[in-house]
């Protein structure tokens, strides 16, 4: 069950910060509604890039999958070779819910140090490389696979040890992967990399991970049902709702709060869902709109002694939405130790019992301060409920694209430091913006 408490957004806790649930719900019915059937109504248009929502649907890509893990027993290290959403959903996953024995690694960025330390401590013979990138032709993804591959070539067969997972006909790595021969999974031309995690470019490191991926689809078909669903049943238009009007307020940030260390790489990979669909420039009739709230990653328990005293008393600028669990996996109890009875208030306890009453404690204290913040609540922390949660944050995504009527499936803001990046490393084609850079002291 994913559930939602929103008492912390109602003017009787928070004052006139507050919202009226009930007729902000009546008053945006038509609107969400419209949403609903638009989104529905583009799904199998590939040029909309709803392709994410019948990917939980697909069971014969997921046994294809299932079926190459199987085949590779000898896998003892698994390095990911992607960036962004090639890599982040299975990074939130695996931290979240992974069991081994395979170890993951992912290198998502190009920075020398890390990447040769990964180099001089695996072992080649004993790792597979998942190379991923939907548009084959990623600088940092590329570059990583240059060193990557020359690294494998110590192994009796290097091509054993390379998966590959991009577009089906475009980019540098599709036909590569032909030629030599290499195992290739797809990313669906009709799904963007951020919407990407139930499809290979997450369920393939994620079987390696160990995680039941038939429960993780199976939640994500749950979210799928509330979003096709009644208003009243429709969780992430919901949300989406509640986020449309704290931004029509003023509030700009979003601060994703789960309380649980296993979830601590969910909020980067909401904050590049979040971030890189909804900040705009333009709507999709082409007038400027610059849309967009900033998301921030925050850690309960942890980020209390850090990010809480701002949310408490630095300006209403936020929305805080809290991700808290409702039973634990396992718990572990507080022992009593004489000669420290000033502790007795936690003598016998749980460490759940203690997480709970902080996550809520901190909600109250924030809702105190006229601090907006709601929670999004999990039966516990398996598969299926994270599988719901992220289709859920799909979902409330595509709806507030819809409510800001913007195109929340492309990232046309971050082509330019790309094309600036080219020029600046001598790629053929670049010579005229590598010349303006120069004439602008860049270089
Ligand atoms: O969400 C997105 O589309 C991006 O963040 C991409 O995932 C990221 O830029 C990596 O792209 P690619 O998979 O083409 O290497």
């Amino acid at each position: 069950m994913l559930r939602l408490d929103l008492r912390n957004i109602s003017q009787a806790r928070i004052g006139p910060n507050g919202i009226d649930w009930t007729s902000a719900l009546e008053q945006y019915a038509p609107r969400l509604e419209a949403a609903r059937e638009a989104l529905w109504a583009r799904r199998s248009d590939p040029q909309a890039f709803l392709g994410w929502i019948e990917v939980p649907e697909d069971t014969e890509t997921l046994r294809r999958v299932l079926r190459y893990r199987g085949a590779q027993p000898w896998v003892e290290d698994l390095v990911v070779l992607g960036i962004g959403g090639s890599a982040l959903g299975a990074l939130a996953v695996s931290a979240a819910l992974g069991r081994g024995p395979v170890r993951l690694h992912f290198v998502d960025n190009v920075e020398p140090e890390p990447i040769l330390g990964l180099l001089r401590s695996l072992n080649p013979e004993k790792t597979l490389v998942n190379v991923i990138s939907k548009s084959g032709s990623t600088a940092e993804t590329m570059a990583a696979f240059l060193a990557f591959r020359r690294w494998l070539e110590a192994t009796e067969d290097w091509r054993r040890h390379v998966v590959v997972t991009t577009d089906p006909t475009q980019g540098l790595l599709r036909p590569y992967a032909e030629a030599e021969g290499l195992a290739v999974f797809e990313v669906p031309p009709a799904v963007g990399g951020r919407f990407s995690v139930t499809s290979p470019v997450g369920t393939l490191p994620l079987a390696f991970a160990g995680v039941d991926l038939e429960s993780l689809l199976a939640g994500a078909r749950k979210a799928n049902e509330q979003a096709r669903g009644e208003l009243a049943q429709n969780l992430p238009a919901q949300t989406a709702l509640i986020h449309h009007l704290f931004a029509q307020r003023g509030l700009n940030i979003v601060v994703l709060m789960p309380y649980s260390t296993r979830l601590r790489y969910l909020p980067d990979w909401f904050v590049q869902l979040h971030d890189e669909s909804l900040g705009k420039l333009y709507d999709r009739e082409g007038r400027e709109v610059r849309t967009g709230t900033t998301a921030v990653r925050a850690i309960g328990t942890t980020d209390q002694h850090a990010q809480v005293q701002l949310f408490r008393e630095g300006p209403h600028d936020k929305l805080v939405v809290f991700v808290r669990l409702e039973n634990p996996s396992e718990d572990l109890t507080i022992p009593a130790v004489r000669g420290l009875e000033g502790l007795d208030y936690l003598f016998g306890k749980t460490f759940f019992e203690l997480l709970d009453a902080e996550a809520k404690a901190t909600a109250h204290a924030l809702a105190k301060a006229q601090q907006p913040n709601f929670t999004l609540l999990l039966e516990k922390l398996d598969a299926y409920h994270l599988g719901w949660l992220l289709q859920h944050l799909m979902w409330q995504t595509a709806y507030l694209g819809e409510l800001w009527n913007i195109n929340a499936f492309d990232q046309p803001g971050v082509e330019l430091g790309k094309a600036y990046t080219y020029a600046l490393m001598g790629r053929r084609g670049y010579e005229k913006l590598a010349e303006e850079l120069k004439a602008e002291g860049v270089v």
